[in-house]
């Protein structure tokens, strides 16, 4: 079975047609990295996998459950698929540790000992087991990610989605980040990302999307996304940025 499909998918906001007959599919243990400009759907995309913003039509499946209106589906995809974005959106007023461990105490009902020690491990894992007791806004941007990526982890998600996880970190904390993500990659966790980091696209990537006015306009391995993109949207694209 497929970790992901999406079939035909539209979404509009109002008269605004933001996804256009979208399809994809992603294999369990996939890393998909989304590029393209900016308006082009990359987020809308993300945020309607995990039920975050509703398609109107066509269809998406999430490890088997189609994604629907009802309440019940769009819990079990969500408990499937952690999400990741670019300003972190910890809790300001828990400490790092109680932002990993709420979900896992009041959604899938460990008990605070359970929650903790896991969470405490997902933080070992993001090397800042340390930063456990602090708020938030203690820490730096980097580290605030690696504790948002931790806090995705421990409700043992099997697939994990990133928004540009790295665009708001100063370029120091960039690096610590993507080392977390291609940590997670080589674990096998199915990903998708959308980034620009095209460095990391090249080291992670099974494939590179490209979107284009809410259709994906390309979709191939990076080897070849970048020495010879096909579609003259994703060269001009690839000429702006540093990297590609
Ligand atoms: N809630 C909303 N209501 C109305 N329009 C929206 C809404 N969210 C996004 N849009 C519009 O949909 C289009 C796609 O937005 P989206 O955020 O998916 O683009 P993006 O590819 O992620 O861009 P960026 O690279 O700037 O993050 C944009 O034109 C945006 O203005
Ligand atoms: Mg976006």
């Amino acid at each position: 079975m497929e970790a992901l499909a999406l079939r035909g998918v539209n979404k509009w906001f109002g008269r605004f047609h933001v996804l256009r007959d979208l399809s994809l599919s992603v294999a369990r243990g996939e890393r998909i990295v989304i590029c393209g400009p900016s308006g082009s759907g990359k987020s809308t995309l993300i945020r309607c996998i995990n039920g975050l913003e509703a398609h109107q039509s066509g269809q998406i499946f999430v490890e088997g459950t189609e994604l629907t209106r009802d309440l019940k589906t769009i819990d079990r995809v969500r408990r499937e698929t952690g999400m990741v974005f670019q300003h972190f959106n910890l809790f300001p007023h828990l400490t790092v540790l109680e932002n990993c461990m709420l979900a896992p105490v009041h959604v899938r009902k460990l008990s605070r000992a359970e929650a903790e020690a896991a969470a405490m491990e997902l933080l070992s894992r993001v090397r800042i087991p340390e930063q456990a007791h602090k708020y938030p806004a203690q820490l730096s941007g980097g580290q605030q990610q690696r504790a948002a990526i931790a806090r995705a982890l421990c409700m043992k998600p099997r697939i994990m989605l990133f928004d540009e996880p790295t665009s708001a970190l100063d370029p120091e904390m960039v690096q610590e980040v993507l080392e977390t993500m291609i940590a997670l990659a080589d674990e096998g966790m199915t990903m998708l990302c959308v980034s620009h980091e095209m460095g990391f696209a090249r080291a992670v990537a099974d494939r590179v999307i490209f979107m284009d006015e809410g259709r994906i306009v390309e979709d191939s391995p990076p080897r070849s996304f970048f020495s010879a993109p096909q579609h003259e949207r994703a060269r001009l694209f690839l000429s702006r940025i540093p990297g590609g």
